[in-house]
């Protein structure tokens, strides 16, 4: 006999909420297994074990619908709205192009840029800064479109743009209005950026045209790619690697390990990603009747699979609340899991690798300086500001 599924009428994607999303995403986690969010008439599941089994199992949880459509989306439709067969040649594609193979001769060129940008960050050792704008930002926003060979002209509409797509992934409410308004230059620009003559020759946007120039893509999904590019590798990076700050100054201790043993950096960046994931939900659709914990969620059910909630999971994780740079971090869902887990996932551990390592070298230590402000969105989730102290190595 099924149990009746536990309803909830909370809204989690109001703007207090969204400043809220840790507890408001913990809290549900733990009302059920499976909850109805009676406002958006979705299912979410927040517990580690089935969002990590929903993931895995995308015949039942599959990508082709999702909870919430916006029919004008600007965000590209492929991919990541696809399951296997069509999901599989697409990411072949993509996924040649940012292979280790492909990308590790960039690791000198981030560690440079990376230097250059911490080192004038010494002078101002002492005073507050914004670690989002001033560091993860000017970072990533720097080498991401020069990997993606896109024109000089332009780039400051790239968090407009993230933050666009980013909105159509959630309800349409105040904040995704607030993500769509004046945004007509950022379409456009947007648009240019996925125009072969635009691209730089050997730039990763260019790859995409050169596999669709050897068939295995259409010309129009190498358009779509590249813009997926621009919107899946911006925010998730600057927002992970600003997590990172966040913890070394909340947690000395552990910032203190890594300075004292640089293998623990990728540790951290990882950790950071379980810590606290920039992405609170997938959206699915159920593909036939599934039972979890006897309560069976409907063929046809729109669902959430809840990353950012499943990552602190005390069924899984002991201490979940706590920045462990040594924890066996193995198994988070912050990259996603299963055939759509992240694909950029390579390039992203390179940039934290060139930023965290320039900083462990030139940074001494971090204090928080007042509360980070939420990145006011609905799915996504991160400090849009983080103020912090920071005192220069010697
Ligand atoms: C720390 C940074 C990043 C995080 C936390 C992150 C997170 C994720 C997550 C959670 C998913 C799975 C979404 C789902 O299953 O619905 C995903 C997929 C994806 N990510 Fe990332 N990502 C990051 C960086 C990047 C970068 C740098 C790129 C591009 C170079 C990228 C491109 C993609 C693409 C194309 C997909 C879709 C893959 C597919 O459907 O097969 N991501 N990412």
């Amino acid at each position: 006999m099924s149990t009746a599924v536990y309803v909830s009428h909370d809204d989690l994607f109001n703007a207090a909420s969204v400043r809220d999303a840790r507890a408001v995403d913990d809290k549900i986690r733990e009302l059920a297994p499976v909850v109805k969010l009676a406002r958006e008439n979705i299912t979410v599941l927040g517990r580690y074990e089935h969002v990590a089994a929903g993931l895995r199992d995308w015949r039942t949880f599959s990508s082709t619908s999702r909870p919430w459509h916006d029919p004008k989306s600007v965000r590209p439709e492929l991919l990541l709205t696809d399951d296997p067969p069509k999901h599989t040649r697409v990411r072949a594609a993509i996924s040649a192009a940012l292979s280790p193979q492909v990308l590790g001769k960039l690791a000198a060129d981030f560690r440079v840029d990376a230097d250059a940008l911490v080192i004038a960050m010494k002078e101002k050792s002492g005073a507050t800064i914004d670690a989002v704008a001033q560091i993860t930002q000017a970072f990533v926003y720097k080498v991401l479109p020069d990997l993606l060979g896109i024109p000089a002209a332009g780039r400051e509409h790239l968090y407009a743009f993230g933050n666009m797509v980013w909105a159509t992934m959630g309800p349409m409410n105040e904040l995704y209005e607030e993500a769509m308004r004046g945004t007509g230059p950022v379409i456009e620009w947007a648009g240019s950026c996925v125009e072969r003559t635009n691209l730089a020759p050997g730039s990763l946007g260019m790859q995409m045209f050169l596999a669709a120039d050897r068939g295995d893509i259409t010309p129009d999904e190498a358009q779509l790619l590249i813009g997926i590019l621009l919107s899946a590798a911006a925010d998730t990076t600057v927002i992970t690697l600003a997590n990172a700050i966040r913890a070394f100054a909340l947690f000395p201790e552990q910032y203190r390990l890594v300075r004292a043993n640089r293998s623990l950096l990728r540790s951290a960046f990882e950790e950071s990603l379980r810590w606290d994931s920039p992405s609170r939900m997938a959206g699915r659709i159920a593909m036939r009747d599934v039972e979890i914990e006897g309560v069976v969620i409907p063929q046809g059910e729109r669902c959430g699979l809840m990353f950012a909630a499943a990552n602190r999971d005390p069924r899984k994780w002991s201490e979940p609340e706590r920045f462990d740079v040594e924890r066996d971090h193995r198994g988070h869902l912050g990259w996603g899991y299963g055939v759509h887990a992240c694909v950029g996932r390579i390039l992203a551990g390179l940039e934290a690798d060139a930023l965290l390592g320039a900083i462990v070298e030139h940074i001494e230590s971090f204090a928080p300086a007042g509360e980070p402000e939420p990145w006011m969105t609905t799915i996504g989730h991160g400090p849009a500001k983080l103020p912090v102290t920071f005192t220069a190595a010697a």
